[in-house]
This record gives structure tokens, sequence and C-alpha cells, in this order.
């Protein structure tokens, strides 16, 4: 029988195949962080003293609801990039009190939408959108009433897992499948003290290790590899030229992994890392550049006194 080379079946073993075999830095995009497992992990995160994150964004949230509702016209529809479960987008949906509103969570985890069907089913009429984030506007621009406006939200400084080059492509993107008068609000991390962020991504009861190194464990189960997760150590680093948390996964040991689903043998130096995501964090400055040069108007902004991040209204 003749051997032929496997083909990646899916766009998960297709990341992975180029990934691991990039013959500088290891490279996996953080968007496979959530599977099932994943998604509980970052759950657990959120919960974490150490990570402020979350909970300030739900708390500026809290605080800002009733301004953004203030700036929507009706009718309006909902949408959200990245929704998960879509716990903090409560506070948005209750402040526009609009009897039958429409809200369009989008997100590549059926399991995250179905949560968020239950979660915010008392608040509006909930149809999710599975699949990526340029998926989901195409299905909305189809979808939503021709006279409504959109409020969209991209919260929890999902932005900052961009690299720099393309935040400012993606904002661009987004902005053109948006109609003049909609509004964009958009949850950034702010710099700030280095030793909270270092914590924040490295916690001592390794909260965030567990999250970063399923990863692994999730190419384990669903390509068929052979990943030992004793042999790799998590490391979290702060880049302050490209002012972002970078986390990696750094192999303890010479070593060989096989992926039997890409038919793959990867071989590692010991202290050899792989690269598994960037948190970039801004400036409020920085976010105002966007927003100019994707064309958008600043509207409004929050921030928390506890934990630097700001939420910020634009209008297309
Ligand atoms: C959900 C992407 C905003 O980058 O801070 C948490 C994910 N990674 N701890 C972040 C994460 C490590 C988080 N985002």
């Amino acid at each position: 029988m003749a051997t032929s080379v496997k083909l990646p079946v899916s766009e998960f073993a297709a990341d992975v195949w180029a990934g691991l075999r990039a013959v500088n830095q290891k490279k996996l995009p953080p968007k496979y962080f959530y599977d099932d497992l994943g998604s509980k992990l970052f759950e657990a995160i959120t919960l974490l003293p150490e990570y402020g994150l979350s909970r300030a964004d739900e708390r500026v949230l809290a605080r800002c609801a009733e301004s953004v509702a203030a700036r929507v016209q009706r009718p309006c529809v909902v949408a959200e990039l990245g929704s998960g479960s879509g716990k903090k987008t409560s506070h948005i949906l209750g402040a526009l009190n609009v009897p039958e509103l429409k809200y369009y969570p989008i997100d590549v985890s059926s399991e995250a939408l179905s949560t968020c069907s239950r979660e915010l089913g008392k608040l509006a009429l909930v149809e999710p959108i599975m699949g990526d984030y340029f998926h989901g506007l195409e299905c909305l621009s189809r979808k939503r009433p021709a006279k409504s406006q959109l409020l969209l939200l991209f919260l929890g400084s999902t932005i900052g897992n961009l690299e720099r080059s393309e935040q400012r492509e993606f904002l661009r993107a987004v902005r053109r499948r948006l109609r003049p008068g909609d509004l964009f609000l958009i949850g950034a991390d702010l710099v700030k003290d280095v030793d909270r962020m270092l914590v924040a991504y490295d916690d001592p009861a390794n909260v965030t290790a567990a999250f970063n190194l399923n990863l692994l464990a999730r190419i384990n189960r669903e390509l068929q590899a052979n990943f030992d997760l004793r042999c790799f150590v998590h490391e979290a680093v702060w880049n302050p030229a490209e002012r972002r948390m970078e986390m990696y996964l750094v192999s303890r040991e010479e070593q060989d992994v096989r992926v039997g689903a890409l038919d793959l043998t990867v071989h590692f130096r010991e202290g050899e890392s792989i690269w598994t995501e960037s948190s970039h964090k801004f400036t409020v400055e920085e976010l105002e550049t966007l927003a100019k040069d994707s064309e958008f108007e600043v509207l409004d902004q929050w921030g928390d006194s506890e934990w630097p991040l700001i939420e910020t209204l634009w209008r297309a």
C-alpha cells in the first residue's frame, strides 16, 4: 500500500502543523486555549485576586451601562465579538431596556454560545452566530433590520491578543462592515505596574500555568499527540518594547513529541519554547489614535481606579 502525506483535516490541525514546524520560534494561536476545559480554566483565572482585568471590565461596564444606553437610538440591535458566556454583557442589555431587543453573540465556542443564550435570554432575544469575527459580521449585516442602529461590543481586552500591526487592520475591517452612526464599545487593558502584570499572568496557585499547559493537553486529545505536560514549564514575561505580556511553554529537556494525526515528530532543544499568547497593554492616547486611524469618532470613555483599564465608546 502506498503511503501518502496526510493533509491537515481542520483549521486547528493546520495551525498546529504550521506552528510546531516553525524553524525559529514555535508558536500556537491563543484562540485554541478555549476548548471546554480551557474555557473553564479561563473562568477560574477571572476569579484570581491577581488577575484584576475581568472584574475591572465588569465593574466599569456596570458603571457606564446607563451612559452607553443613552447614546443608542431606537430601533437598535446589539452584537458582541467573542461573547464567551456573555456574563458582563447583562449590564448593557439591562440598561438598554428595549422590549424584544435582538442580541447577536458571535463566538467560536458552541458551549459558550449556549451558556450565553441561557444567561441572557431574559434580557434579549438571543440569536447566536457561531464562527469567527468576520463570518459573524457578514451574517449580522444580512440579518439586522434595515433601519436599526448597531451597538457592537468587543470586551475584556480581547483586542490585546492581536499584534499591534493587526489591530489597526482589524479595526478598519470592522469599520467597513458597519454603517455610519453604528456604535462600537471596546474594553482594553492599560499599561500598569510591571509586577502586577507579571503576577496576573503567573499566579501563585498556577491556574494560568494550567490554562497554558492545557493547550498541549488539547493537542494530545484532539490530534493524538504525546506531549508530557511535566516536561514543559509555563513562563510569562513582560516585553517592554512591544508593551505586552507574553506567555510561553518551555521545554525542560531535549525531547521529541509525536503528533499522530499529523504524522509529525517535533523536536525540542532544552529550553526551547512555544510562544502561546501576547496580551498587549494600551495607553489612552494609543486607543485614540487607533480610533482615528480606523475612522471612528471617540464619544466617551470610562476607567477604573483599582485596575487601570478603559471602556471606550466609538461611533462609525
Ligand atoms: C481573555 C485574551 C483578555 O490576554 O489577559 C488570561 C487571556 N491569558 N491569562 C488576556 C489570558 C492569560 C486574556 N484575554
